[in-house]
């Protein structure tokens, strides 16, 4: 049963697979929830949860060989748990490997792309065994790429490999029950739920893949289909509550989705308990200030501290053109501003909420190499405050995507345009003024994003797009208006389609809407002459321009 106090869960174990991620979204889609934790948990860390009714493994795919020195292995207790296990790739190789078995390295030969497998078990000898390929069928349309009879028996399937190191012997009790043309190990399984597929289920590459997920949570886990995002609304109420007991919470609103989502919970959690701050840097977009006290003064009733900043920061920025000096300056002066006012209450603030996603919380304690990465940017949220400030953190999204996030924010009743809002950068505007910032460029900048935005509304394209904004660049080209010469600004365009953000691509905008953008912006906007569009994907360039 699905109890508020715990949850049927899949435990995915990260190798480092640059699909470990989505092998949880998967899991969470077939309404199931799942975390995705650290190679190293075991399981008696895992048992600590008693919010958590742990009813498999998935053991995710890597970079690494099994031989490697330092290559990451699994707790033993989780494999000899009596839970079902599904080992993906490298996955696959250490189950092999650590239940009894042998892995063949690559010889430097890999298999790298789509492939074929071909289903060799008959699923009437051995259905338990089988089981994680019940009731899987193909498509005709699926099948006429495949060499064969295009009738498959036995069945074959497109899938998406990508591995070196092969099983080669099976531990004791397991059976193969798929194999490719290079590969006679392509999937095992034995009789208690324990499975390994070479392949990557998890991508859109393998078309069965969900259907195989699938049958591993209900046949094989017996899990109930039952988790939604929604459903965690009543859970994280009752562990705010917990938490923050009679003490008070202040959080800082960004006028993004993930602040506000946050903020709606405590809410609803603690009440008036809650104070939400808004700081007006200057350095927003057109109507923003209004349309967050309007929302959450006005129709959500959350209490709202609105701080005017505008000076401070103007005049902080003066003259800076360096966009890591501005980011800096801007993320100093936002720690400054917010202490004051949490001082500035009546009542002592212990708590601070904040949005806090699932995918930061995965970075922050994933092996990967961010911390040797080469620094681009700094992203400058309020991140520092709590070290600064000593308050404890309430963090209600930290088990969501960033989808499940928008679910619960229209659940709770956040208005439509503001759940599907672009995120917009913490420092703002300041770093799509190429150059100074004064007030003069920023209302420049601030006309253009508008007629932006509502021209890319206006064509039903804002949805499909990740992000698409204005850049004043510090460029003057002359120009010709009626019979008189002008000299004025030249601004860019910028609209990207991207999943992630880590990379994105320019968007294919209408030569139609292209154009209504282009007369308005230089027909409404006296400084501005000449437009552009941006036509670099990311890599190389990056999405905003400083
Ligand atoms: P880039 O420009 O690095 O942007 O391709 C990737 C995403 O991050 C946002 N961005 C920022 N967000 N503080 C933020 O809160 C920042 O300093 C910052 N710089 C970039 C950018 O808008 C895009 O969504």
């Amino acid at each position: 049963m699905h109890s508020p106090e715990r949850r049927q869960a899949i435990i995915v174990l990260d190798f480092g697979s640059q699909y470990s991620r989505l092998i949880t979204r998967r899991v969470r889609e077939c309404h199931v929830y799942s975390e995705l934790v650290p190679a190293t948990t075991t399981l008696a860390q895992l048992q600590q949860n008693p919010h958590l009714d742990i009813k498999g493994f998935i053991l995710s795919g890597g970079p690494s060989s099994v031989y490697d020195q330092n290559a990451p292995t699994c707790d033993p207790a989780i494999l000899h748990s009596g839970l079902p296990v599904l080992g993906i790739c490298y996955g696959m190789q250490l189950l092999a490997l650590q239940l009894g078995g042998h892995v063949e390295p690559a010889h430097g030969l890999r298999e790298y792309g789509p492939a074929t497998i071909e289903v060799t078990a008959e699923p009437q000898r051995d259905r338990r065994v089988f089981r994680i390929f019940e009731g899987i069928s193909i498509s005709p349309a699926q099948t006429e790429h495949l060499e064969g009879p295009s009738i498959p028996s036995p069945l074959r399937l497109p899938v998406w490999m990508s591995h070196g190191d092969s099983v080669d012997q099976l531990p004791e009790g397991f059976s193969v029950l798929a194999c490719t043309e290079s590969n006679p190990v392509a999937a095992i399984a034995n009789a208690q739920g324990m499975v390994g597929l070479q392949f990557h289920p998890e991508v859109t590459h393998t078309p069965q893949g969900k259907e195989i997920i699938r049958n591993f949570l209900f046949r094989i886990c017996a899990c109930e289909p039952g988790w939604t995002p929604g459903s965690m609304i009543e859970e994280s109420i009752a562990q705010i509550r917990e938490r923050v007991g009679s003490e008070r919470v202040i959080c800082g609103l960004s006028g993004g989705v993930d602040s506000a989502v946050a903020a709606l919970l405590v809410h609803r959690a603690v009440g008036d308990q809650l104070t939400c701050v808004f700081v007006d840097t200057g350095l927003l977009r057109a109507g923003e200030r209004e349309q967050v006290v309007d929302t959450f003064s006005s129709h959500l009733h959350i209490p709202l501290v609105v701080v005017d900043a505008r000076q401070r920061f103007l005049a902080r920025l003066a003259g800076v053109i360096d966009p890591e000096r501005k980011r800096t300056i801007i993320g100093e002066e936002f720690i400054r501003v917010f202490e004051e006012e949490a001082l500035r209450l009546e009542e002592p603030i212990t708590f601070l909420a904040q949005g806090t996603l699932y995918p930061d919380v995965i970075e922050s304690t994933s092996h990967d190499t961010a911390s040797t990465a080469v620094r681009i940017k700094t992203h400058h949220n309020v991140g520092g405050l709590p070290e600064h400030m000593a308050l404890k953190l309430v963090e209600p999204l930290r088990t969501l995507f960033k989808d499940e996030v928008r679910e619960i924010g229209l659940t709770l009743g956040l208005p439509e345009e503001w759940v599907w809002r672009h995120p917009f950068p913490g420092p703002g505007l300041a770093i799509r003024i190429i150059g100074a910032i004064d007030e003069q460029r920023l209302e420049v900048l601030r006309a253009a994003d508008k007629i932006v935005t509502d021209e890319i509304r206006l064509a039903g394209v804002y949805r499909e797009l990740g992000q698409a904004f204005a850049v004043l660049t510090p460029l003057q080209s002359v120009g010709v208006m009626g019979d008189e010469r002008t000299y004025a600004n030249v601004v860019a365009v910028r609209a990207v389609t991207t999943g992630d953000f880590m990379t994105a691509d320019w968007a294919r905008l209408a030569p139609e809407l292209l154009a209504r953008i282009s007369n308005r912006l230089v027909n409404e906007i006296p400084e501005v002459n000449r437009v552009v569009y941006d036509i670099t994907s990311k890599p190389p360039a990056t999405i905003e321009w400083e």
